[in-house]
């Protein structure tokens, strides 16, 4: 038997079997903790290999190689022929407490950056969804149909590589192959002429907006933003101090007559002409003429935000904004997060001409770009030709999507929620009926693990549009069918909800 106090705490171990983790590696996880957190004294003797693997189930073999990891972390000592003691540099004898005690931890209140303390107030306390693989989470792709055993090779491949090269302060800039190799993608496919020496390699759009934001804007300055529009790009320019201008959008995108009468003066202006953020439309070519006029007129830069415009499955491809531009002001942002897939944080800025100096110089004086592992296996990725075929390929997937969410509202939602059918990307609209509040049926169908995020959430300023984003692209299309049932269900709840109360003031009237 495990006697001692330490001793019966590591009873307490729990060992998950049907865990990627390797069981040993569990098991010396929760033994590091344990010492670490005082659960043995200094110098205290751990059972015997063999009576520990008796009573966790384990094997001798697994208890002697944690034991050795742990004895070359220097956390025990071994000493043959007496056994396993808990290293006596670890402290006293006596036990520490198994956590800090907060309560006697004096607490500062931190005092922020005037600019941050005013962006925290206007960031809002917008509910952060669950970005989680289920219906009808948006801004993710489909994980299912990755080519996960080709990334695999080229990450394998890359680590194969000269070790100068792979393990040493990459470009600034981003990786010359990767850069190039996504000048050639942006000819090809986005219609986009580039010197590679234009783009610059960085942790995600999120990361491309925060450096535009802090680079080109300063605090009170005016900026153009659609309303509703994205919301992560909303807070980084909010972060930069500026003044946003929620600026409406219709069909045909952002409402550029609308921007001029609330603010003909500005500094920047944000838009996602490609497959509009939440709405879904496609801006179109009279906007995007009139917004680079007025951009012109008002000396103001303007962010391109191509962040999933590569799915389309309407017809021919939207141009992008600065395949049009011969203004010089349009500062595209790209990401790998939907074509490729978000965790790897990668996405890339191409600046106009007259601001290629100016991020270089930001990029190498404080800025030391993004893992180059990552770059390099994106960059092979594309030079082997599975970017543009993995592209290919999700626009098929994308549209059947597509096509399962339409059909299952056609079967499903027919009165209770106007879907509408879009041209790319991976999420569109439902319209509600207006007296049904978004925000309810969104708190409804998360307790039912459906995920509808109300178009009020990327709203700036109170928008006259009722209606749930919906994400098609990273759900199954059994996923998709299930979840318009639980929506449909939702609906139809709190339309049964509403419709009393709503005929009890008639009555009264009476
Ligand atoms: C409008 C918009 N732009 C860009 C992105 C991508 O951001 P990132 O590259 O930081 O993942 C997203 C992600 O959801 C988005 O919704």
């Amino acid at each position: 038997m495990v006697k001692r106090a330490g001793g019966s705490l590591l009873l307490s171990i729990k060992i998950d079997r049907s865990s990627p983790q390797p069981v040993s590696t569990q098991l010396c996880v929760a033994l590091r903790e344990m010492i670490l957190e005082g659960g043995f004294h200094a110098g205290e003797r751990l059972p015997a290999s063999r009576t520990l693997a008796r009573e966790l189930g384990l094997s001798r073999t697994t208890i002697i190689e944690v034991f050795d990891r742990l004895v070359a972390e220097g956390l025990v000592e071994s000493h043959t022929g007496s056994g396993t003691f808990v290293s006596k540099v670890l402290g006293t004898s006596r036990p520490r407490p198994a956590r800090p005690d907060v309560s006697s931890v004096v607490r500062i209140a931190p005092r922020l950056s005037r600019l941050m303390a005013q962006a925290v107030t206007r960031f809002g306390d917008r509910q952060r969804l669950p970005h989680l693989p289920r219906a009808f989470t948006t801004a993710l792709p489909a994980f299912d149909v990755f080519p996960m055993a080709q990334w695999a090779r080229l990450s394998a491949k890359y680590l194969r590589g000269a070790r100068d090269e792979i393990m040493g302060y990459g470009d600034p800039n981003g990786s010359p192959q990767l850069r190039r190799a996504l000048a050639t993608h942006l000819r090809a496919n986005r219609g986009i002429v580039c010197d590679p020496d234009q783009l610059f390699i960085v942790g995600g759009a999120q990361q491309a907006f925060h450096l535009i934001g802090s680079t080109l804007l300063n605090p009170g300055e005016k900026v153009w933003f659609e309303n509703p529009g994205a919301i992560g790009a909303r807070n980084s320019l909010i972060a930069s101090g500026a003044d946003l201008v929620p600026v409406p959008v219709d069909a045909q995108g952002l409402c550029v007559d609308e921007g001029l009468r609330l603010s003909p003066q500005f500094r920047l202006a944000f838009v996602t002409p490609s497959h509009q953020q939440p709405l879904g439309c496609v801006m179109s070519l009279e906007r995007r003429f009139a917004l680079l006029h007025a951009a012109e007129q008002a000396g103001a830069w303007v962010i391109e935000d191509d962040y999933d415009g590569e799915f389309f499955f309407g017809g021919r491809t939207p141009p992008t904004l600065k395949s049009v531009d011969t203004t010089g002001l349009v500062i595209y942002v790209g990401t790998f997060s939907k074509s490729l897939f978000p965790s790897l944080r990668l996405g890339y800025l191409l600046a106009p001409p007259a601001l290629v100096d100016t991020f270089t110089a930001i990029m190498s004086k404080f800025l030391q770009g993004v893992p180059s592992q990552t770059q390099g296996v994106v960059a092979e990725f594309i030079d082997e030709g599975h970017f543009s075929a993995h592209v290919r390929r999700m626009r098929h997937v994308y549209l059947e999507r597509h096509e399962a969410l339409l059909d299952a509202a056609r079967r499903r939602l027919s009165g209770l929620l106007d879907v509408q059918p879009t041209h790319s990307g991976l999420h569109t609209i439902g319209h509600l009926h207006a007296s049904i509040s978004e925000m309810a049926v969104a708190r409804d169908a998360d307790h039912r693990q459906v995920t509808a995020s109300p178009v009020g959430r990327f709203s700036l300023a109170p928008v006259a549009i009722n209606a749930l984003v919906l994400g098609f692209g990273g759900v199954s299309p059994q996923l998709i069918d299930a979840g318009a049932q639980v929506l449909a269900e939702v609906l139809e709840n709190r339309l049964a909800a509403t419709a009393p109360r709503k005929s009890r003031p008639r009555a009264t009237v009476v």
